[in-house]
């Protein structure tokens, strides 16, 4: 299929903008996936209420059926069309944080969403994106919009139009232009039918926000534990991952370097990831830098697009640096954690200058 193009800035109403949102919204209300903006990454919507909207993104992603769709949503009463028993914390939650990067897993309101969108099970994933293409087009279209981030499955979530059109082009109807989004990691997800609430996938709203406003939260164990299994169902698999085998590496800059320099002398080609601090000295075939242990906000903004850049460069094995873990710094390392599949080489304490 033709996938059509609209490129839009954030001032949504404009004459030049809203007849491109209309356009877009139109093929959401024929059933079909359309590729938009939010404020974390790109995600591929459909119609949430019907099942031949949904299948076409799980199509045209190859994504497995028993992992479930976010429902992006533009009002509050929308949330009561398709969720029941929002707990207080919930409410805190979303009067906090909504519109914004963060999930939250209610009971689901029977027949109100495919059963393709919740992979059967009796809960429903929810989000308000902060993004104006995003609200406009969910409102435009009259329906709460069903999305996953709009990669091919598997392939780190795409921050750009490009990276979708690279991943999608030809296999969805259309495509939204945003620009580049602005958090960069997909949406925190909560589970709110539990007490406390349990976050179920770091992301753009850290743990420490959340807590300053409901007080404790519980962590899914799999986030830090490769061995245990996952409760939100699309955390076990190997995601956000570059075509070469990655392996974060935990130690000093020149111990870093050592390991670099064995793999290029046994005649592999390497990549290295890095933040700004240290990427500018290291010798690999190819560096990449991703935003500064400083600015953890700009690291996460650029991790996919750094991940991405490693495609079609050739390279063997790819080695990255560990990013400190403090606020959007969790999503960071778990992104990193799985595209890696857990791998960590650690510097030896004998090697320790
Ligand atoms: O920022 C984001 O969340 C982006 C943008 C497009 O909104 N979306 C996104 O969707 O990351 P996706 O499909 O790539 O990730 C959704 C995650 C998966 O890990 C899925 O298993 C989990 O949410 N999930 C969805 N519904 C669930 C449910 N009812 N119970 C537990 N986990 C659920
Ligand atoms: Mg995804």
């Amino acid at each position: 299929m033709k996938t059509k193009y609209w490129s839009v800035d954030n001032d949504v109403n404009s004459e030049k903008n809203y007849p491109q949102i209309v356009e877009a919204a139109q093929l959401i209300k024929k059933n079909e996936a359309v590729a938009f903006p939010t404020e974390t990454v790109y995600g591929l919507g459909a119609n949430a209420a019907s099942d031949e909207a949904v299948a076409k993104i799980f199509a045209a992603k190859g994504r497995p059926a028993d992992n479930p769709l976010i429902v992006h949503i533009a009002t509050f009463q929308q949330l009561e069309q398709i969720a029941v028993d929002i707990s207080e914390p919930a409410m805190k939650l979303m009067h906090t944080f909504w519109p914004g990067p963060l999930t939250l897993i209610f009971y689901k309101k029977p027949g109100a969403v495919s059963d393709l969108v919740t992979a059967g099970l009796d809960t429903v994933a929810v989000r308000m994106p902060d993004h104006p293409a995003a609200l406009a087009l969910i409102r435009e279209s009259g329906h709460p919009i069903a999305a996953p981030s709009a990669n091919k499955s598997g392939k780190p979530s795409p921050t750009t139009a490009k990276h979708v059109l690279d991943d999608l082009d030809g296999a969805v109807s259309g495509i939204v232009d945003g620009g580049p989004t602005g958090v960069g990691v997909e949406s925190t997800v909560v589970d709110c039918t539990v007490e406390p609430p349990v976050i179920l996938r770091p992301g753009g709203i850290s743990k420490e926000d959340i807590e300053a406003i409901i007080g404790h939260v519980a962590e899914d164990p799999a986030i830090a534990n490769a061995e245990s299994k996952p409760k939100a169902p699309g955390m076990k698999y190997r995601h956000y991952a570059p075509a070469a085998p990655l392996y974060l590496v935990d130690g000093e800059q020149q111990w870093i370097q050592r390991l670099i320099d064995e793999q290029m002398k046994a005649g592999l080609k390497v990549g290295m990831l890095a933040p700004g601090e240290t990427a500018s000295l290291y010798k690999a075939d190819v560096v990449v830098p991703c935003g500064s242990k400083a600015d953890p906000k700009r690291s996460a903004q650029t991790l996919y697009q750094a991940l991405r850049s490693f495609e079609n460069k050739g390279v063997d094995i790819i080695y990255s640096e560990v990013f400190p873990r403090a606020g959007v710094g969790a999503a960071i390392m778990n992104r990193l954690e799985k595209a890696a599949s857990h791998r960590c080489i650690k510097q030896p304490m004998k090697d320790q200058g």
